[in-house]
């Protein structure tokens, strides 16, 4: 059953280069319309992807009033999401948001109870999700391999290690240092893709406890001689670059959380889960949206040091001691040719796609606003606990979480003052 969809999208930053490759693959999907503040990036974008010019809004809410548009894809900032996704499902559109949710616990509340109150179908990007890591790591647990899980160990040091390049190269406008526009760094950032996907396979327990620590330590970007000052940032020392934390769950489960986008550390380990009949360890969960999204051929392309691993430890059928090593990157290509019924769950557009159309419900779907939720949930945890140097419970969290996004915003086009819209 394939229906078109018209979309729109909203911010055509560095993001939306990719999401547009994704949609290319999807030839079910028109991308009708896009709005961007900064104008010569949106007659760029408009150019680059033959979208007329009467299509192209520096004032989003101007095309909100458009009624032969479909569902809107939001790439704006992290401090941005919640007010432009708010502002998009009240205007009757179906919502798939960029990571994070939001910076804060109490904005991905608001996004998750709009959609809710409106109806409206909404996504949020969290590519980690849809790889055969997570899906062979699923599959193993729910056949009983590792028995009861008891603890595990969340470690990504995003760009590896320094010297380096770290984050600075990976927005048009800086905005990943800029505290308001961000909100939070590595934690809720590249933090987000390994959160969400271990909270996914631990199978959402709930959250009971949370000690955690932000720092601000090291300074992001490069130095001015790396590639003619590319990488050079104006603050880079704006957001916090590591977060550490040890989480409870009332199930009794345990995690520990290291997360950093620059680290003196060459070598942070893999993650891993513990259970008592067999224990998963991995690294690499897929922050790129596979190989669509980086517009890579589809065997042995992407660069080894950035492939997923999976290993398994336990007992085979006789009791004997066995490593399995799967490999979830070959797999990951094996995925796009089974069936048409099972593929949309291998990228998260695609997903979002079926469940548009009624392929995927409510039911069926990966319920990304929920994951996304308990993962600012644990996030907003580490911030807090940092900010008062002391554990804060799940109910502490809910209770002191206030708002970091940018309900009023300069632009070039005058302020636009969100809270209008909700
Ligand atoms: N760049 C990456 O590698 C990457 C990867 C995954 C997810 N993300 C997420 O995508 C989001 C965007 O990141 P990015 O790297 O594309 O940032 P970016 O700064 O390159 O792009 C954001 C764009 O939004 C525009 N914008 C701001 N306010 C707007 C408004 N009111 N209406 C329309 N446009 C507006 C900005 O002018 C800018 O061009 C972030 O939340 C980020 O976490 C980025």
């Amino acid at each position: 059953m394939n229906q078109n969809i018209r979309v729109a999208i909203i911010g055509t930053g560095m993001i939306s280069h990719r999401h547009m490759k994704v949609w290319s693959h999807i030839p079910e999907v028109a991308v009708a319309a896009a709005a961007e503040i900064d104008a010569s990036a949106l007659k760029a974008f408009g150019e680059q992807y033959h979208i007329d010019e009467k299509d192209l809004y520096t004032d989003f809410r101007e095309m909100l009033k458009r009624d032969d548009i479909d569902a809107i894809d939001v790439c704006v900032h992290n401090n941005l999401h919640a007010p432009v996704s708010i502002a998009v499902m009240k205007a009757g559109f179906d919502c798939y948001c960029e990571k994070p949710m939001s910076a804060s616990y109490f904005d991905s509340k608001l996004i998750y109870d709009c959609a809710k109150a409106t109806g409206r179908k909404l996504a949020v990007q969290i590519s980690s999700l849809f790889s055969a890591q997570t899906l062979i790591a699923k599959k193993l647990i729910e056949a009983g391999k590792l028995g009861d899980l008891y603890h595990a160990r969340i470690s990504e040091a995003t760009w590896r290690r320094r010297p380096h390049v770290d984050r600075a190269a990976a927005s048009c406008s800086g905005a990943f240092q800029d505290p308001p526009m961000a909100g939070h760094g590595a934690i809720i950032d590249t933090g987000v893709y390994h959160l969400g996907q271990m909270l996914f396979i631990l199978g959402l327990p709930e959250l009971d406890t949370v000690l955690g620590r932000l720092y601000q330590k090291v300074p992001i970007g490069a130095p001015d001689w790396v590639d003619g000052g590319r990488y050079a940032l104006a603050h880079p020392m704006g957001v916090d670059e590591m977060g550490v934390g040890f989480a409870n769950f009332k199930n009794g489960l345990s995690l520990e959380i290291f997360t950093a986008n620059a680290t003196n550390i060459d070598q942070p380990g893999h993650s891993y889960i513990e259970g008592t009949n067999g224990g998963l360890q991995y690294s690499m969960p897929d922050a790129f949206g596979g190989d669509w999204a980086m517009g890579m051929p589809p065997f042995g392309e992407l660069p080894e040091f950035l492939q997923p691993t999976l290993t398994y430890t336990g007992l085979d059928e006789f009791g004997f001691a066995v490593t399995t090593d799967y490999r979830p990157y070959e797999n990951q290509q094996d995925l796009k040719h089974y069936a048409p019924e099972t593929m949309h769950w291998f990228d998260n557009q695609l997903h979002w796609y079926h469940y548009l159309t009624g392929v995927l419900t409510d039911e069926t779907r990966y319920d990304t606003p929920l994951i996304g939720l308990n993962t600012s949930l644990l996030a907003e945890g580490i911030v807090l606990s940092s900010e008062r140097r002391s554990a804060v419970t799940a109910e502490e969290i809910k209770a002191l979480s206030h708002s970091t996004a940018m309900w009023r915003q300069e632009t070039p086009w005058g302020i636009f003052d969100y809270e209008d819209s909700f």
